[in-house]
């Protein structure tokens, strides 16, 4: 039979598949003093202290040319600071490209595993990966006219970067399945519509309108992403849900 994500097999995670072995383990648990001396606390003393020493997550970069020289200039004597907005423009940029990589992940999980009534389809998941493509290419047109390196890794990119690393890995796990996949486009999509409805703020804020009104494009955009997956994930789980046979429903594999 055609296994489901939910279906029942071995696990042995829990500790009520021992209860012998348990029972030791508390035992021996409650026998012996810890190998090391001191508690959690310790260890959040240590993280201070490296934070005090620390430099940060590195710099925006200066301006690639001089007249991002002189644009940043003019900006800084109206009393913005422009590397605000080129370190949330950096990570955007960071976010969609890795984002168009989820899609790939997703069409080839579609391959393998094919879709459900309701689910993802080849048209629509390939209109998702180009519409991410395209806002990655709106992000490095942006930064390249504000004077800014778009190959630069700012330090937001390197923090959502750091916090993201969990999505592409769900997507390239072989025993990953397409409607598993659709959990982890459904983080990245909610971060898509967060972000970019921060970043046109920020660039209203400062006089970027012409900017400011492309991103609300991809921000529509992005709203549509929203409910297509948040869609085919509702229907995959509830098929699922209800399924008595997965092959007769056609429920996701
Ligand atoms: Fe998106």
């Amino acid at each position: 039979m055609k296994k489901t994500t939910s279906d029942m097999g071995p696990n042995r995670t829990g500790i009520a598949m021992s209860p012998i072995d348990s029972a030791d383990i508390f035992q021996a648990a409650q026998k012996r003093a810890p190998t090391s001396p001191g508690d959690g606390s310790l260890l959040l003393e240590v993280r201070k202290q490296y934070a005090l020493e620390s430099g940060g997550v590195g710099h925006v970069p200066p301006p690639a040319n001089l007249k991002g020289v002189a644009k940043t200039a003019v900006e800084l004597l109206k009393g913005a600071k422009p590397t605000v907005f080129l370190d949330k423009l950096g990570e955007r940029l960071a976010f969609e490209r890795s984002g168009s990589r989820l899609y790939e992940g997703a069409l080839a999980k579609l391959d393998v595993h094919g879709s459900w009534e309701d689910g993802p389809t080849q048209e629509g998941l390939e209109r998702i990966l180009n519409d991410e493509l395209s806002h990655f290419a709106l992000l490095s047109e942006s930064l390249t006219k504000l004077g800014a390196d778009p190959t630069a890794v700012t330090p937001c990119a390197d923090l959502v970067g750091v916090m993201s690393m969990g999505l592409p890995a769900v997507l390239a796990d072989p025993r990953t399945n397409l409607r598993q996949s659709l959990e982890a486009l459904l983080v990245a999509e909610l971060t898509d519509n967060a972000s970019w409805e921060l970043l046109i703020e920020l660039a209203r804020g400062l006089g970027h309108d012409t900017l400011a009104d492309r991103f609300q494009l991809a921000l529509d955009a992005e709203s549509e992403h929203l409910v297509l997956v948040r869609g085919w994930l509702a229907s995959g789980i509830t098929l699922e849900a209800r399924a008595a046979s997965p092959e007769e429903l056609g429920a996701p594999a």
